[in-house]
């Protein structure tokens, strides 16, 4: 019998997904998933219920598994990050041979590829950290997928991994060579950090909206901006929950508002801060899903306080749109402001033009300014290079503070456009309050300061006491 061409690790939704997309498109493939616990028919149900698919052959012994694989080897891992992707790993690299490849596509965090990179070297291993978007739909049709590693390795299975991936407008893969080591988790953990704000501004304006507007008539305004230039994955599917009913009623209105969230908003803020970039926005939005989360302390303090809900006027639909068009514009420059600088840092040399495009279609922040970006990153090396972005930024400075001084009047919190404005506002401004900062740091600490139009090497101590 004839070997399979590759390898796929994890029964999981997405390893599911992943394996129906690759088997019909003609690749033969051997799938595996342990059979512990409520685990335990999960291979059998799954080959059963595609008998039809004649390229797919499922195992729960590992070792079968492998040999079943054509060599060199290329196994896919779609297990959970974090020691599950491990403890494969120590279970799987004996019974592999030089110059057979091991891929990571779940959320791994991009330090633990970078190690497992490392090890797996010495072993002769090619390991690729592979971002995977699109969620169960993405991996079904066409994910976008963020490999990392090295270019050799990638080349390997560049074939088999373009097949599956989704196609941007010109009909090239949503797949390309990210970087070395970790770039590839990397990227997808700021794709991650991107979405988040993008998700928390549309809850945001939904906030707003709906003080005076029906499910319905939100959801025909997110449709009209689908047709423009803002339109984009999470608009579109927005519009569509607002108006899903069960019954007569609508799903959006009996969901508890509590946000949950798996950790990569967190590790893309984090990286943001030891690295020293501002992505405001999207620490913002990790914020607002934790202050979600304390529902109960929410509903105790709305008591006490009596709060009650204003309606008053909010400003008109264009105004909003400008708000919306703003917000998302700063939110894309710090999310890709990160990526930039931190490829400095790990000399990943990532092509942001090339990232933008493999961002076009298949991901959940696919975009049409994706697509716009994807050309600036030919042309600028960041967002704020561009003239005519700049120009839609001023030109829209005063629509999103009446946005948010008419969220002020209303008692609705805008965590992430209020970030967005106030990062533009203090990203032009010429003198910021910091050299207050620095005479309090030198007061208490003798921190020393630098001084207007004095060389930048030369350091001050004041003795603010005496
Ligand atoms: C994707 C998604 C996907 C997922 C994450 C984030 O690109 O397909 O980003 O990876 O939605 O799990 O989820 P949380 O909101 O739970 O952190």
């Amino acid at each position: 019998m004839s070997k399979s061409q590759f390898g796929i690790i994890g029964l999981g939704v997405m390893g599911k997904s992943l394996s129906l997309n690759g088997a019909e498109k003609g690749i033969k493939l051997s799938v595996y998933n342990r059979i512990e616990g409520d685990e335990a028919s999960i291979v059998h149900d799954f080959i059963t219920e595609h008998e039809n698919l004649k390229n797919i052959l499922g195992f729960s012994n590992m070792e079968a598994f492998v040999s079943s694989i054509e060599q060199p080897r290329k196994i896919l891992m779609m297990v959970k990050a974090g020691p599950v992707v491990d403890a494969v790993i120590n279970q799987i690299s004996d019974l592999l041979d030089a110059n057979d490849m091991l891929i990571d596509g779940g959320n791994s965090h991009f330090l633990d590829t970078q190690k497992r990179y490392a090890k797996l070297q010495k072993k002769q291993i090619h390991y690729i950290g592979c971002g995977v978007s699109g969620g169960e739909e993405g991996a079904r049709k066409g994910p976008s997928l963020m490999p990392g590693g090295n270019q050799e390795s990638y080349k390997l299975v560049a074939p088999i991994l373009e097949m599956i991936a989704a196609k941007d407008k010109n009909n090239n893969p949503c797949c390309g060579f990210i970087g070395t080591d970790g770039a590839g988790h990397f990227v997808k953990m700021i794709h991650n950090g991107i979405e988040y704000s993008e998700m928390q501004l549309l809850a945001e304006l939904y906030a707003m909206m709906s003080l005076h507007m029906t499910n319905e008539a939100i959801s025909a305004v997110f449709t009209n901006w689908n047709k423009t230039d803002l339109s984009s994955y999470l608009l579109e599917i927005t519009a569509e929950i607002l108006l899903k009913k069960e019954g007569d009623q609508y799903i959006i209105d009996s969901i508890l508002d509590k946000a949950g969230n798996k950790g990569t908003g967190c590790w893309s803020s984090k990286t943001a801060l030891d690295l020293g970039v501002p992505t405001t926005m999207m620490t913002s939005a990790v914020f607002a899903r934790y202050v979600s989360s304390f529902k109960e302390k929410r509903v105790a303090l709305s008591n006490l306080v009596a709060t009650k809900t204003l309606k008053l006027e909010i400003p008109d639909m264009s105004i909003i749109e400008k708000a919306y068009r703003f917000a998302r514009i700063i939110n894309h420059h710090q999310g890709f402001q990160l990526i930039q600088e931190a490829s400095k840092e790990h000399q990943w040399n990532i092509n942001l033009s090339e990232l933008a495009r493999i961002w076009t279609n298949g991901c959940i922040i696919r975009s049409e300014l994706m697509q716009q970006l994807s050309g600036l990153f030919k042309l600028q090396q960041a967002i704020f290079e561009d003239e005519a972005i700049l120009k839609i930024l001023s030109n829209s400075e005063l629509a999103i503070s009446e946005f948010i001084q008419s969220a002020i009047k209303n008692r609705i919190a805008l965590d992430t456009f209020w970030s967005a404005h106030n990062y533009w506002i203090s990203m032009t401004t010429e003198r910021l309050p910091a050299h207050l900062i620095q005479a309090q740091r030198d007061y208490f600490g003798a921190h020393t300061y630098q001084k207007i139009d004095v060389p930048a090497s030369q350091f001050f101590h004041t003795n603010w006491q005496r």
